[in-house]
């Protein structure tokens, strides 16, 4: 039985540094309200990540960029709620941290407070190492995220595999090793060739959890409504979808309009 699952009822930080310890892989997934998120802390998911991809996923826009501070505490206090298991980490969204520490730290604590929420993400390597400095000494765990950059779309200009040519590959290594010093207590790694993200895996102390990173890392994470199939137009190399609910949904709600129009529902037993 896994670690996690067997002597704690809530996964922390150091749960996750013990796994990586004993080579037993970090499941995490994204979550962003209550229902699911209470379905997946009952599947045994290690960490939820309230990511600021709810911007795409649930908010329809078509990059991470414009989702606030606000929504993500709305997303992140729904989460909470659902769950009594799972590490929640919560991404601090554009604009709410790059500019300044003191900003980066008002706005982690924010996320804490009002979400109850345990810990937050920063994409970036040592350009937001103060902010990230800041943020620790306030006792607020952070998670590092390095590779493609969400957030960072407009500088990179397409969500290809990063980190291919030697110079961005040894500058990610620079990165990581800086997280992990500067006291991050995980890291993401995103779409970065499989052989790199094993070595920045075996290099550093802390757990590596990758997407799209290959399976030599201390964990993987993936958009839920990615790996469920709510979303059917995206088909990147690294995501296994593990069931097709856009094509389930819209043949339950497909039958549900039907039965209306037909006046076959509500039948004698479904009234009062
Ligand atoms: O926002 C998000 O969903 C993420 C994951 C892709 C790691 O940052």
């Amino acid at each position: 039985m896994s670690i996690a699952k067997k002597e704690f009822k809530r996964v922390t930080t150091n749960v996750l540094q013990e796994m990586k310890r004993r080579d037993e892989r970090i499941s995490m997934l994204t979550a962003y309200d209550f229902t699911m998120a209470k379905m997946l802390d009952t599947a045994g998911v290690d960490v939820l990540l309230v990511g600021d991809s709810a911007s795409n996923v649930m908010a329809g826009h078509e990059t991470t960029l414009p989702i606030t501070l606000d929504q993500m505490i709305y997303h992140a206090s729904s989460v909470v709620r659902g769950t009594e298991r799972a590490l929640i980490v919560v991404d601090l969204p554009f604009g709410s941290y790059q500019g300044n520490s003191k900003e980066a730290l008002s706005s982690a604590i924010r996320i804490m407070k009002e979400s109850g929420a345990h810990a937050v993400k920063m994409e970036g390597g040592v350009e937001i190492i103060e902010g990230i400095e800041r943020i620790l000494t306030a006792g607020i765990p952070v998670m590092g995220h390095l590779g493609l950059t969400p957030q960072s779309i407009y500088k990179f200009g397409t969500y290809t595999v990063r980190a291919k040519e030697d110079a961005e590959a040894e500058k990610l290594i620079s990165d990581a090793k800086a997280l992990e010093a500067a006291g991050c207590f995980a890291l993401v790694l995103e779409k970065i060739p499989a052989h790199l993200a094993k070595s920045v895996a075996a290099a550093l102390e802390i757990p590596v959890i990758g997407i799209g990173a290959g399976g030599d890392v201390d964990g993987q994470v993936l958009v839920v409504h990615d790996m469920l199939g709510m979303t059917h137009e995206f088909h990147p190399r690294f995501l296994r979808r593990y069931l097709n609910l856009f094509e389930e949904i819209t043949g339950a709600v497909t039958q549900y309009v039907a039965d209306v129009k037909s006046k076959d529902f509500p039948n004698e037993k479904e009234q009062y």
